[in-house]
């Protein structure tokens, strides 16, 4: 009898994503070149993706660094590929300016230009056309977190935030709770396990093998001092970081917790 086909991937290796949201100009980019001289070293080797998602103003000088063994992303794109959306970036743009990953649907996008799942959606078919990794953000508000409604939430905001022909190689889903973004506050290890086990459910349910496989990374507030214990709980995949992606040296202690 012929052995059977082996049809599952390998997974991916975890991702360590900075956001550096509405940060930095050419003056930071000597953190880059120091994080990828950090990086280099044997001690630091780290068993991980690591990424910097800058300011879109900051892609190309960042790709001109040639900084080894960092990966750049952006921070949202349009879902149209061109054409008359004055201060808007398409995932193409981001891609020629030397992006491999887009960052989609994160809160503050959410909140401050009332993006909808509906929306986020189609900005996940545009990374995917443009040949980007989606980062597609989930995650609740403290109200929604204090009425018990958080599994609902983030099920909600995944279920319509993806097509259905997402694969482990393309997307990746990042939970950040939004009351735990900037503000020094981070979920317990169980809640975090909670909604990280609900999410894996929900994508093996919906993708099969490459649900499995997808990447859930944890964003909030992630410090040098708290990155090991929360990479260690049961599917997380990698972690978002926002304030701390700033300066090379506490990027760098983030990542070694897979070193
Ligand atoms: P923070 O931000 O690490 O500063 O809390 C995380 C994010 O918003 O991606």
């Amino acid at each position: 009898m012929a052995a059977p086909k082996k049809t599952t991937l390998k997974a991916p290796k975890p991702l360590v994503a900075g956001n550096w949201k509405m940060n930095g100009t050419t003056a930071s980019l000597g953190e880059v070149k120091k994080l990828a001289r950090a990086l280099a070293k044997k001690k630091n080797k780290a068993k991980c993706e690591v990424m910097i998602c800058p300011p879109a103003t900051l892609l190309a000088p960042m790709k001109a660094l040639k900084a080894k063994g960092v990966a750049l992303g952006g921070q949202d794109c349009h879902a149209a590929n061109s054409g008359a959306h004055t201060g808007d970036v398409s995932a193409a743009m981001l891609k020629d300016a030397g992006a491999t990953a887009v960052i989609l649907g994160h809160s503050e996008r959410r909140a401050d230009h009332l993006e909808t799942d509906k929306q986020v959606k189609a900005k996940v078919g545009a990374a995917h056309g443009a040949g980007l990794l989606a980062i597609m953000c989930v995650g609740e508000s403290l109200k929604q977190r204090k009425s018990g409604d958080t599994l609902k939430v983030v099920k909600a905001q995944l279920r319509g935030s993806l097509m259905d022909d997402c694969t482990a190689k393309n997307t990746v889903i990042a939970y950040e709770p939004v009351w735990a973004i900037g503000s020094g506050l981070t979920p317990t290890v169980e809640q975090v396990e909670e909604v990280h086990t609900a999410l894996r459910k929900a994508l093996v349910r919906r993708f099969g093998d490459e649900g499995a496989k997808m990447r859930i990374l944890y964003g909030g507030s992630v410090k040098p001092a708290n990155a090991a214990e929360l990479m260690a709980v049961p599917n997380v995949n990698g972690t978002l970081v926002g304030g701390a992606s700033l300066t090379a040296k506490d990027f760098g202690g983030i990542v070694k917790a897979y070193a």
